[in-house]
């Protein structure tokens, strides 16, 4: 097999979102609101008033539904496979407060893919991922929505931009959310560094934003290695979802592991108290490694650009 094989590309990041009629710029307009300086109000979240200084139209109070959209495509983002992984998940069918398990953790949490497809997993509920830039992006946009959505409205969707920040640090932890933004959503393949024109919507993306503050409302947001949280929630009261690094596509990461990191991970989850399930890629060395685990095969369509789909096997490694 070469290195690359089983990798997977970016999964899109539109369901979810309805936009409606497009302004002259081909932004997503809404129905004006009566109200001056109107406030979209979400609850649990401090109002905003999305027209300050720009002499757009306001906007109307609307309800936020629940995000189940990434707010961005990630590589390996489980956007495609999610359903087909929900069906493997224990307890779903049992009261929350009934079940034996009451947390749900995901090790290696990317966007989040997994975690958005359901209102709520368990009853509570830990995102954890190595990568810096993109566990800030997750803590602002649930604790700071409004602030991120205003610097956006600062920034010029541009290459200009993309450029800016590949040399420049931003300073708060705002600017870099946004900084994580622009350069995970406007790269080829998300891989961050070279920049790829897709128009935005600001409207679509401060609604996904408020949606995705509201999900996150009850979300433990950690950065950690994998080892410092499987030894953390290693009780029988505790579902892991993990999906690392691919063997072989380390490489594609900002924050990854190494080789003996697979081997490392299978042996802590040997031993671990709870339940898990594991996504990998079907490679003859994960095979190996797990032999003695349940292992399904679930089967989806993957492309690199949007065309030339390809059919890929992965594997879901479960220990119940
Ligand atoms: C395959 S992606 C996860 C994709 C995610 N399931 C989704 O749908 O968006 C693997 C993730 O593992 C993270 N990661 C890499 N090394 C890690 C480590 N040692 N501990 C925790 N997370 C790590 C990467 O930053 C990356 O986001």
């Amino acid at each position: 097999m070469n290195d690359t094989q089983g990798c997977v590309s970016v999964g899109g990041s539109t369901d979810g979102m309805k936009p409606t009629d497009k302004d002259v710029e081909g932004r997503t307009a809404i129905e004006p609101s009566a109200q001056k300086g109107n406030c979209t109000e979400v609850s649990g979240l401090r109002p905003v008033s999305f027209s300050e200084g720009e002499g757009r139209q306001a906007q109307p109070d609307e309800e936020i539904k629940g995000a189940t959209a990434a707010i961005f495509g990630w590589i390996g983002g489980k956007r495609l496979l999610r359903e087909q992984i929900s069906r493997f998940v224990p307890e779903q069918d049992i009261p929350f407060k009934a079940r034996k398990i009451h947390y749900y953790v995901e090790v290696f949490g990317g966007v989040a893919w997994m975690l958005l497809y359901k209102p709520r997993w368990f009853m509570y509920e830990i995102y954890n991922d190595a990568n810096g830039d993109l566990v800030n992006l997750f803590n602002v946009m649930k604790y700071h929505p409004h602030e991120l959505w205003r610097e956006f409205r600062l920034m010029p969707d541009s290459q200009e931009m993309f450029d800016y920040f590949k040399t420049n640090r931003p300073i708060t932890d705002v600017q870099r959310a946004a900084a994580c933004y622009v350069k995970y959503a406007h790269s080829f393949s998300g891989r961050g560094e070279t920049y790829a024109f897709k128009p935005n919507s600001m409207t679509v993306l401060a609604r996904k934003i408020l949606a995705l503050a509201k999900r996150l409302d009850k979300v433990a947001v950690t950065q950690d290695g994998f080892e410092r949280v499987i030894k953390r929630f290693d009780r029988e009261n505790v579902f892991l979802y993990l999906d690392p690094p691919y063997y072989g596509c380390e490489h594609l990461y900002d924050a990854t592991i190494g080789t003996n990191d697979h081997i490392r991970l299978r042996d802590m989850l040997r031993e671990f108290a709870g339940k898990f399930a594991l996504s990998y890629n079907d490679h003859p060395a994960i095979r190996e490694l797990y032999k003695d685990f349940r292992i399904e095969t679930i089967t989806t369509r993957y492309s690199a650009l949007g065309t030339d789909r390809k059919s890929v096997n992965e594997l879901l490694i479960l220990n119940y």
